[in-house]
C-alpha cells in the first residue's frame, strides 16, 4: 500500500495517478453541453462564420482566447506612442502569425510587419500586406530561391545579412533570375544568435550591397532582445542606449561614406518608448498584442516594478480543471503539448502554481487556505512566452466578455515550409 507521502509527492510531480478512485462530484460550474455547443456545430458555425450565442463555455480545451477590446487598446496605444514620438512601426509577427491581427496593426499606422521565417513573408505577402521585412539572412537553395522569388514577385519585400559569403550567393541568385534583393546589414545588438561586427566591418558590407547590381542596401537591423526585458525603466533605456551604440556608428560611417541609410530597425515591446531616441527609424515590437508573463513584471516608465502597464494582457489559453485526487491539486488538460510553464500565470488566481504533468496534463496547486479552482471549471492562463504558445494552436477565439465574436486562423499550420 502506498504511504500518504508517496501520494503527495506522486501528485506534486504529477506522474501517472494510481491512486484508488475515491468518487468524484459531477462538474457545478461549467454549464452542460446541450446540442447547440457540440463539437460539430460549433464547427460548422466558426465555417458559416455564425458566432451568434457561442460562449466562452462551449469552447473545446485547451484553446486560445483573445480579449479583443484589449487587443484593440494594445494596438492602438503602440501606434500612437510611436507616431507621438516620430517612430516607424514595422510589428514583428512572430508572436501572433494572423492576417487578422496584422491588419489592425497596419490600420492603425504600420508601415509593413516583420517575420522570423521566410514562410511567414511569403503567407503574409500572399494576404497583400507589403512591406514583410525578414530578420534572417537567406541560406542554403530553398531559402535563397524563395527569397529571391519574393524580392522579385513584391519589392516592398527585405531581409537582412550579417555575412559576406552569403550576399554573395544572394547576388548570384538574384541575377539569375534578374531580381533585385533589398538587404539591411544586421548589426550585433547584443545577442550572440545574429549580427556582425559594428562599424567599419558592417559598413564594408553595406558597400559591398550597394555596389551590386542585383541588390540594394537599405539600411541596418540592430536587435536587443536582452536590453528588452532589463527590469526597471531607466535601467532599460540606459541597457538600449548601450547595446546600440555600434549601429548608431555603423550608420554615421555608412552616411560619411555616401550611402544611404533609409532604414534603422530593431526594437521590442519593452523599449517601444525608448527606441525612438536609440537611434532607431522603426520598431519590431511583437508582443505588446498579446502581452506574455515574461513582461509582466519588467516595469514602466509610471515606475510600477510590479506591473508593466503599458499593455494590458490580452490572450488567455483557456483550460478545464478534470480531475482531483490529492491535497492542493488539481488536474487540468494544459499540458506540455499547450506549452504549460511553471511561470505562466492563471488569470483571477495569481497565487496558484502552474504545474506541467505531461503531454496533455497539467495542474494548478496551492497552499492551505489559499482559494482554488474545482472539478469543471473553466480556468484561463496567461502564457509565458507568445511565440512558442501560438505555435502549439491553430486558432484564436476571439472574446468580447465571454462572447466569442470571431475565430482567426494562426498561419503556417500545415508542415515545416510553411512555418
Ligand atoms: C528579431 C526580433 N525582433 C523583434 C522581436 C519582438 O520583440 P518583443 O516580442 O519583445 O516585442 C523579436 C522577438 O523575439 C525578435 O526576435
Amino acid at each position: 500500500m502506498r504511504s500518504r507521502r508517496d501520494f503527495l509527492s506522486a501528485g506534486v510531480a504529477m506522474g501517472v495517478l494510481a491512486a484508488t478512485y475515491k468518487g468524484a462530484a459531477l462538474p457545478t460550474s461549467s454549464k452542460s453541453c446541450s446540442a447547440d455547443c457540440s463539437i460539430t456545430e460549433l464547427n460548422q458555425r466558426i465555417a458559416r462564420r455564425d458566432f451568434r450565442g457561442i460562449t466562452k463555455d462551449m469552447l473545446p480545451t485547451p484553446c486560445m482566447v483573445v480579449d479583443l477590446d484589449l487587443l484593440n487598446a494594445n494596438v492602438n496605444h503602440l501606434a500612437d506612442t510611436a507616431k507621438t514620438n516620430g517612430i516607424h512601426v514595422r510589428p514583428h509577427v512572430k508572436v501572433h502569425k494572423s492576417v487578422e491581427v496584422a491588419k489592425r496593426q497596419m490600420t492603425a499606422g504600420a508601415i509593413g510587419l516583420t517575420c522570423s521565417t521566410i514562410a511567414e513573408a511569403e503567407l503574409f505577402s500572399d494576404a497583400g500586406i507589403k512591406g514583410m521585412l525578414w530578420t534572417k539572412q537567406p541560406v542554403g537553395r530553398n531559402n535563397t530561391q524563395r527569397a529571391i522569388a519574393l524580392s522579385k514577385k513584391d519589392p516592398t519585400f527585405m531581409f537582412v545579412s550579417d555575412d559576406a559569403q552569403v550576399v554573395d550567393w544572394v547576388e548570384e541568385a538574384a541575377a539569375a533570375h534578374n531580381a533585385k534583393a533589398r538587404i539591411l546589414v544586421s548589426v550585433y545588438a547584443g545577442l550572440a544568435r545574429q549580427g556582425m561586427e559594428a562599424g567599419k566591418p558592417a559598413v564594408d558590407l553595406a558597400k559591398r550591397i550597394a555596389s551590386s547590381r542585383h541588390m540594394q542596401f537599405e539600411g541596418f537591423m540592430a536587435y536587443s532582445g536582452n536590453a528588452a526585458h532589463v527590469k526597471g525603466f531607466e535601467a532599460r533605456r540606459k541597457a538600449s542606449m548601450e547595446v546600440l551604440a555600434g549601429v548608431r556608428e555603423s550608420k554615421a560611417l555608412a552616411l560619411e561614406a555616401g550611402l544611404p541609410v533609409n532604414i534603422m530597425t530593431g526594437g521590442s515591446t519593452g523599449t517601444y518608448n525608448i527606441d525612438h531616441a536609440t537611434g532607431l527609424s522603426e520598431l519590431q515590437a511583437a508582443t505588446y498584442v498579446f502581452m506574455d508573463t515574461a513582461y509582466f513584471t519588467i516595469g514602466g516608465q509610471d515606475g510600477d516594478m510590479k506591473r508593466y502597464n503599458d499593455f494590458q494582457p490580452a490572450l488567455t489559453v483557456m483550460t478545464t480543471v478534470d480531475s482531483q485526487y490529492h491535497p492542493n491539486l488539481i488536474s487540468t488538460d494544459y499540458g506540455a503539448k499547450a506549452m504549460a510553464k511553471s511561470t505562466d500565470i492563471v488569470k483571477g488566481m495569481p497565487w496558484l502554481q502552474v504545474g506541467n504533468g505531461g503531454a496533455e496534463y497539467g495542474a494548478f496547486m496551492w497552499k492551505d487556505g489559499e482559494q482554488h479552482p474545482k472539478l469543471g471549471d473553466r480556468v484561463e492562463i496567461y502564457p509565458t512566452s507568445l511565440d512558442m504558445s501560438t505555435n502549439a494552436f491553430d486558432r484564436y477565439y476571439v472574446a468580447q466578455g465571454d462572447r466569442i465574436v470571431d475565430v482567426w486562423p494562426i498561419m503556417g499550420r500545415s508542415g515545416a515550409a510553411q512555418r
